[in-house]
């Protein structure tokens, strides 16, 4: 990383402190503000709104021009052109494979699709209709009960096949949620599938029928899950993150990742959305849910727009968009009244100067949750399958932050304003 140097003067009296700035390849250069901890002081950002936590070589985001590489290749390029495996790929190993090595990457991800039996017990421990995001934290950290032989950060051999269990069966262990949810036997996963093919089998398929691909619907399942595969250090990834530092063993930071997903200003905000158009129920009422949207007092959101980053449209809402039309098409639900709602939503949004002023656009959780709902997955599953697609990006960065040599337990500090130390007062005298 090239370096200059920034001064710092705390106090007038003393002598100013040099803090180096790092440029990386792309985006903004970063200040190193390890110095200022010597001269006791802290920096201030909550919401770390401009805080870099990391150096990382995974994804790169420029909210101002709507721009996202996964390893440097274009969402939107990657979303026409690769399929998700192939993603995942690129993500966990640095590059996209080429065909020899695609297909051993497809060969160990298919050994590895299987739960152990002990899991399907796991789920008898929840009520029917337990949010399944609260079944997939639960399943996905106890997965760690089960390879006692790999566990060992250390060794990049144990750290690559955690990777593989989980990019595996994270799709099974979805499906099974979606299956106890409805009283139906959980399915075994197909090899013979596709990893998009192989999830809607075990969501929507039944022992007693035969069932056959969808190729639009399952490239469209495909393309959500390279959509949602990775974001930088967002809260979840950088939960992940946090969580790793600690020598944590991966499946329990990935369960943690799946935790701080489920927040609606987060992956939970696609079931937001279809909970949000539900309410507004008709396009005669938009007007006024952008109105509450706008009042300072009313703690309404639109759900779907805004995005820390994103300043400008969000490059995968784009493709979202796109893949929405397709599976309505496919569907027959091109006129479903749920998507005509969010488009006259998303237009009045986009001319309104309050979201004009604040850049506020539709996100990718916009589209997603329409789309998903065509597709019939349930509400309740959307931010499971945020999670099963997001899994491979949690796991990218906790591999290069555990593998990195600067690798250490990550410890922020506080800005104080509690009570000054005082005495104890006994019950007798308060
Ligand atoms: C994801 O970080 C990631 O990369 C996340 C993600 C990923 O792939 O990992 O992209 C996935 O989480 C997408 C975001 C999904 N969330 C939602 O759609 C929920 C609705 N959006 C908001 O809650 C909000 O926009 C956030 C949480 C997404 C961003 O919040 P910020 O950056 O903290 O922005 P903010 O809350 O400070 O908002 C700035 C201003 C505020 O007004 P002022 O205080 O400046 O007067 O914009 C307003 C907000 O009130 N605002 C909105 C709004 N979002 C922000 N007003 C109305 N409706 C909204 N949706």
């Amino acid at each position: 990383m090239t370096t200059k140097t920034v001064q710092l003067t705390l106090d007038p009296n003393q002598e100013a402190i040099e803090l180096p700035v790092y440029s990386g390849t792309l985006g903004q250069d970063v200040i190193d503000i390890g110095p200022v901890a010597k001269a006791n002081t802290f920096t201030f950002d909550p919401g770390f709104t401009a805080t870099a936590s990391c150096e990382s070589k995974i994804t790169y985001i420029d909210g101002a021009n709507g721009v996202l590489l996964y390893r440097g290749y274009p969402i939107e390029q990657l979303a026409e052109k690769a399929d998700y495996l192939e993603v995942c790929h690129a993500l966990l190993y640095g590059d996209l494979p080429n065909a020899t090595e695609k297909q051993a990457f497809v060969d160990k991800i298919n050994n590895h699709t299987m739960v152990h039996e002990q899991i399907h017990n796991l789920f008898n421990g929840f009520r029917r209709d337990a949010h399944p995001m609260a079944i997939m934290v639960g399943v996905v950290g106890a997965l760690s009960s089960f390879y006692h032989d790999s566990l060992d950060i250390s060794r990049p051999e144990d750290r690559d096949i955690a990777a593989c269990r989980l990019v595996a069966k994270m799709p099974t262990l979805a499906a099974m949620c979606y299956k106890y949810s409805i009283g139906l036997p959980f399915l075994y996963p197909q090899n013979d599938l596709s990893y998009a093919e192989n999830f809607l089998y075990m969501t929507f398929g039944v022992p007693s029928e035969k069932w056959e691909p969808n190729p639009i619907l399952a490239r469209a399942m495909d393309r959500i899950f390279t959509l949602h595969a990775d974001h930088e250090q967002n809260a979840s990834t950088s939960t992940v993150r946090l969580a790793g530092s600690t020598g944590a063993n991966p499946f329990a930071c990935i369960s943690a990742g799946i935790a701080a997903l489920w927040g609606p200003a987060h992956g939970g905000a696609n079931e937001a959305v279809l909970k949000m158009l539900d309410e507004i129920g008709d396009v005669s009422r938009v007007g006024e849910y952008v109105k509450r949207a706008r009042d300072k007092d009313d703690p309404f959101r639109l759900m779907g727009f805004g995005h820390r980053v994103y300043k400008n449209y969000d490059p995968r809402a784009k493709v979202m968009r796109e893949t929405c039309h397709e599976v309505l098409e496919a569907v027959g639900a091109s006129d479903s009244p749920k998507f005509k709602l969010a488009m006259a939503l998303e237009k009045i949004a986009l001319e309104d100067e309050y979201f004009i002023e604040k850049k506020l656009y539709p996100n990718v959780d916009f589209y997603s949750g329409i789309t998903l709902s065509a597709l019939g997955i349930p509400t309740t599953m959307f931010t499971v399958i945020f999670a099963l697609a997001r899994t491979v990006g949690w796991i990218s960065h906790w591999k290069e932050m555990v593998s990195s040599p600067g690798f250490r337990i990550g410890r922020p500090r506080q800005l104080y304003t509690g009570p000054t130390q005082r005495d104890f007062v006994e019950l007798a005298d308060r």
